[in-house]
């Protein structure tokens, strides 16, 4: 009686969990608030909406705060901007965009990494938003998988002065250089958005930054022009559904499929022989079970 219990159990949890196993195509989202999401913010206070091009998906994950993956809904910030009040940003557009353009992509695994208010200084190699990156990079990957791209927007903070936004290219340039290194990854595509909003004058010069970066496998998308909310900073929810399917677009593109680049998504080099043995046990239960009725 109790074997069998224990057999039942054990079947029970390798078929709630399916998804779990699988690899998953990961997506690190990084930079400030518009990446994190400010869509539908007023006031301090979130609207709620959730427009359906940001609807939950069972192929779209979240890596969660505590490093474990949930379900991908909005805010996919809200348990790591947490000093701030978080809305839509575009990385559940991105997503949903990707499997219906590619349903053959496969479980989609979303790494949010962004925090409101910082600059690049912050972002640098050995800070803690940096180190935080990497752990959450590699925490991903422990069940299998690759790291297809980085998505970054940030920059708003350092067109507060000219020394910051005149020294903006070169550390943006440091950024992506280490973390292709850090993540073992030399070609990992990065696509970064391009400035729709900050202080004047200087908000040109971190643009400047931004499209003068060369980098092989990076693109960079504008959100110039895209709507912003009241408060001049950040994009409407309706703009960051439009920024996440430009940002799908442009990933899709890169895509070997698609267009024929050399890519190397980082494989995982995490130890997977428990999650091996898990899978090879619940195979051989659910075979027998499958005998037994
Ligand atoms: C936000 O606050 C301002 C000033 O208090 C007010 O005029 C406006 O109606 C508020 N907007 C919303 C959507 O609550
Ligand atoms: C981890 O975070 C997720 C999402 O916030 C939550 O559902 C889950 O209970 C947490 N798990 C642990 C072990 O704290």
């Amino acid at each position: 009686m109790l074997p069998l219990l224990f057999l039942g159990l054990l079947a029970h949890a390798c078929l709630v969990r399916p998804q779990q196993l699988q690899p998953k195509n990961i997506f690190i989202l990084a930079g400030q608030s518009n990446m994190a999401g400010r869509g539908g913010v007023v006031n301090n206070t979130w609207d709620g909406i959730v427009p359906s091009q940001c609807q939950p998906n069972p192929s779209i994950l979240r890596l969660s705060a505590n490093l474990t993956w949930v379900l991908a809904q909005e805010p996919l910030h809200a348990d790591i901007d947490t000093k701030m009040i978080t809305g839509v940003g575009p990385g559940m557009a991105f997503a949903n965009v990707v499997l219906a353009k590619d349903p053959t992509f496969g479980v989609i695994g979303l790494v949010p990494c962004a925090i409101g208010g910082t600059a690049i200084s912050q972002w640098g190699r050995g800070t803690s938003l940096y180190k935080r990156l990497v752990r959450r990079a590699q925490a991903a990957l422990q069940d299998g998988g690759t790291i297809q791209a980085l998505l970054w927007y940030q920059g708003e903070a350092d067109t507060v002065s000219k020394e910051a936004a005149d020294s903006y290219g070169a550390k943006l340039e440091s950024f992506f250089v280490d973390v292709r290194e850090d993540l073992k990854s030399p070609m990992l595509p990065i696509i970064q958005v391009a400035l729709a909003s900050g202080s004047v004058p200087f908000v040109d010069t971190v643009r400047e930054g931004q499209l003068g970066i060369d980098l092989l496998e990076l693109r960079t998308v504008d959100a110039k022009g895209l709507q912003l909310e009241s408060d001049g900073i950040h994009l409407t929810t309706q703009a960051q559904v439009q920024l996440g399917e430009i940002m799908a677009d442009t990933f899709l593109q890169l895509l070997p499929s698609t267009n024929g680049p050399i890519l190397s998504p980082i494989p995982s080099s995490a130890p997977r022989r428990a999650i091996g043995y898990v899978t090879w046990i619940c195979r051989v239960i659910i075979k027998h079970l499958n005998y037994l009725t």
